[in-house]
């Protein structure tokens, strides 16, 4: 067999070689030991002299040739291989796709929001800083006023000068915000951060979440009051929530209450989150102080109505079973990850 001839031939049969085995079997009957290469080089003896050399050549050559194609025919076949095996291996774990998820805190916020809303309520936004006035004076807390202490407040230094600012200690300023801009009837909630220079401990947290209530009209009363809280509780924890009020004080309602939400953990029987009273405090409301509707620029005695600031991370602490108020804003993934 001549040279031409077999290059022909090993051309031909690697053209149809298409998996390793025939491509290892290739290579030996070429390459071999007693493959078709050697058996040429074999024959060279049998040429003139002067033919040995350049034979000699043309056949290494060749040999090269087939070395060169085998090993590129290998390399082919792997990557096709693996191809293979991605497109068919449906066993093979998937890549998990990272993606997050609402806060636990915005998820029961947009929950109370919807709620409220289906009650008529609009949902409104104030600033967390405030000035001192509608922080306090507004809604009557003048400066020696002993309530004043109930709230230990953050002050900002405002080195232009101006009004006092502080970072609100409560949602209520927006209360006359929102007045001072619109008439009654109106019922709004704003929910928001709110911010206490106080120890922290696990039902206290320096900034927490309030969402502050309000409807006024002619005729609100106690009892509107009592079933619009019922209504959201009931909504919110199902239909065996249940509130009580007892009497409070704050400066800026007249009567004042606490309201408390029977403990939904323990079911009264009293547990950790409800301090074994079997009830959590859960806001602070009562009817709007007639002070207030001045502020706002109301003429005395012709609107009533009430108002309420729920004290929301409890209100997620009891949904959740959540024992420590710092969690929520630790920014731990193994607490986060839980929702
Ligand atoms: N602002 C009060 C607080 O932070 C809570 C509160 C009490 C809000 C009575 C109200 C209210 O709207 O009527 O402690």
């Amino acid at each position: 067999m001549d040279i031409n001839e077999l290059k022909n031939k090993f051309q031909e049969l690697m053209e149809k070689v298409s998996d390793k085995k025939t491509l290892a079997d290739l290579e030996l009957k070429f390459l071999g030991r007693r493959g078709e290469i050697n058996d040429l080089l074999k024959k060279i003896k049998d040429l003139a002299a002067e033919e040995k050399i350049a034979g000699g050549k043309l056949i290494n050559d060749l040999k090269k040739e087939i070395e060169q194609k085998i090993i590129i025919k290998k390399k082919d076949l792997l990557v096709a291989g693996q191809d293979l095996i991605k497109r068919i291996d449906v066993t093979a774990p998937g890549s998990r796709v990272v993606s997050g998820h609402l806060h636990p805190r915005t998820q029961v916020l947009r929950k109370i929001e919807e709620i409220f809303i289906s009650l008529g309520f609009s949902v409104i936004e104030g600033p967390e800083v405030e000035t001192q006035w509608y922080n306090f004076e507004a809604l009557n807390i003048p400066k020696d006023h002993p309530a004043r202490d109930m709230q230990d407040t953050f002050y900002v230094k405002n080195p232009a000068g101006q009004e006092d600012l502080v970072l609100r200690t409560h949602t209520s300023p927006n209360q006359v915000r929102f007045m001072e801009k619109n008439n009654p009837p109106l019922r709004i909630i704003v929910p928001g951060k709110v911010f206490r220079n106080e120890a922290t401990d696990a039902t206290h947290d320096f900034q927490f979440y309030q969402v502050e209530g309000l409807m006024v009209d002619k005729h609100i009363s106690v009892a509107n009051f009592k079933a619009v809280m019922e209504e959201f509780f009931k909504r919110l924890y199902g239909p065996g929530a249940k509130i009580r009020l007892r009497p409070s004080y704050f400066p800026f309602t007249e009567p004042s209450f606490e309201v408390d939400l029977f403990c939904v953990f323990c079911q009264g029987k009293g547990c950790r989150l409800c301090s074994n009273t079997g009830w959590i405090e859960i806001a602070g409301a009562g009817m709007v102080n007639q002070f207030v509707f001045e502020s706002a620029g109301y003429v005395r005695n012709e609107w009533q109505g009430f108002a309420f600031g729920i004290g929301f991370e409890r209100i997620v602490m009891a949904k959740h079973k959540i024992s420590d108020i710092r969690l929520f804003s630790s920014g731990d993934m193994r607490f986060l990850k839980q929702f």
